[in-house]
């Protein structure tokens, strides 16, 4: 009994020893020590010894034990510490290291403008709302009061998909959409692209972007409409600038008007950049046609209103110095890089 003892104890420490990791010592920890391990069973016959050999054999044996646990924990602390070093190793950092430099993005000279337009218009309590860039005739067009021959409808060089399906000309059918789906006052507005299908050169794409504008309630009138758009021209282009309204016509509205702002070239002379005019024009407005009211579902006894479109590109071509419109879609990073 006492060569099994000594047997167990060198077997154990040499197992303990080579041991190279952790779940390995449980193991062996559970081999020699445990309630069906080695040491164990020895003990369970020590019944059958004499009364002199019971208590030499018990010492030993629990010298045994105490040896093999006192093994185990050493292992176990240094196996510990082995691990924790090689994770420290690979996850050294060198703060001194060089960061990677990468590029990151910069808001699109279009962006930025439509930006400073959104604010100045939440900043009056107008919504903005989307639609739809593939849209319905219905929306397009008829709903604003333009039949399938009515003239106009011919300059607008419609993108058809199918016969009730285009590419929006505009984004007025976000007006129809918005009457359609909120009860006055309705006060939006409504940036994002359009199409046509213009020829590409300097000054035409057949994608650009506008800007719609809506209000509907009781009692508007065509002087909300000019204190609006002159509050927001002066809020993009400084308290000093001018706009006028020149009679015009659109299907949609009823007094119609494009409005002009003073050339801030020349202030009204005439120059190269208003092309001797000395006004630029930069939008339509007018009051909503009682009959495109009537469309969606509202009064026009009851409701009046007012609506506006703008294009994007014009506007932040003249404040960039921009001379070809193509520059915008081109995704040129010297371009880009610039503002
Ligand atoms: N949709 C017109 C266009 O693309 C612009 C426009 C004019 C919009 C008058 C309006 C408006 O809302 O009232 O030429």
């Amino acid at each position: 009994m006492k060569n099994a003892l000594e047997n167990i104890k060198n077997e154990a420490i040499e197992a303990l020893s080579k041991s190279e990791d952790l779940k390995a010592l449980e193991d062996l920890k559970v081999k020699y020590l445990g309630k069906k391990g080695e040491l164990t069973a020895i003990l369970k016959q020590m019944g059958k010894l004499s009364a002199e050999e019971r208590p030499i054999i018990g010492q030993l044996a629990n010298e045994v034990r105490s040896k093999i646990e006192a093994k185990l924990a050493e292992s176990q602390e240094a196996l510990k510490k082995k691990v924790l070093e090689k994770q420290l190793k690979a996850e050294k950092l060198d703060v001194t290291v060089p960061g990677q430099t990468f590029e990151i993005g910069k808001k699109h000279p279009l962006t930025i403008v439509m930006d400073e337009i959104k604010e100045i218009f939440l900043g009056m309590g107008f919504d903005v709302v989307s639609g739809p860039e593939v849209e319905l005739d219905y929306y397009n067009f008829e709903a604003l009061n333009l039949p399938p021959d009515h003239p106009a409808r011919d300059t607008q060089d419609t993108f058809y998909i199918t016969q009730n399906t285009l590419l929006r000309t505009q984004t007025s059918p976000v007006q129809i959409r918005t009457m359609e789906e909120r009860k006055p006052p309705i006060r939006i507005i409504s940036p994002g692209r359009v199409y046509r299908s213009d020829a590409l050169d300097a000054t035409h794409s057949p994608v650009f972007h506008q800007i719609e504008g809506l209000v509907v309630d009781r009692n508007i009138t065509m002087s909300d409409l000019k204190g609006t758009l002159e509050m927001f021209i002066k809020s993009l282009y400084g308290e000093d600038s001018q706009i006028r309204f020149r009679p015009h016509h659109f299907p949609f509205t009823e007094p119609s008007a494009e409005i002009d702002v003073m050339c801030f070239n020349c202030h009204g002379e005439g120059c190269k950049l208003c092309k001797g005019e000395g006004w630029i024009e930069i939008l339509g407005a007018g009051m909503v046609h009682p009959k495109v009211l009537t469309n969606c579902g509202i009064d026009p006894e009851e409701y009046s209103g007012f609506a506006f479109g703008l294009g994007l590109e014009r506007i932040v071509m003249r404040r960039f110095s921009i001379d070809d419109i193509r520059m915008f879609f081109e995704n040129d990073m010297r371009f880009l890089n610039q503002f």
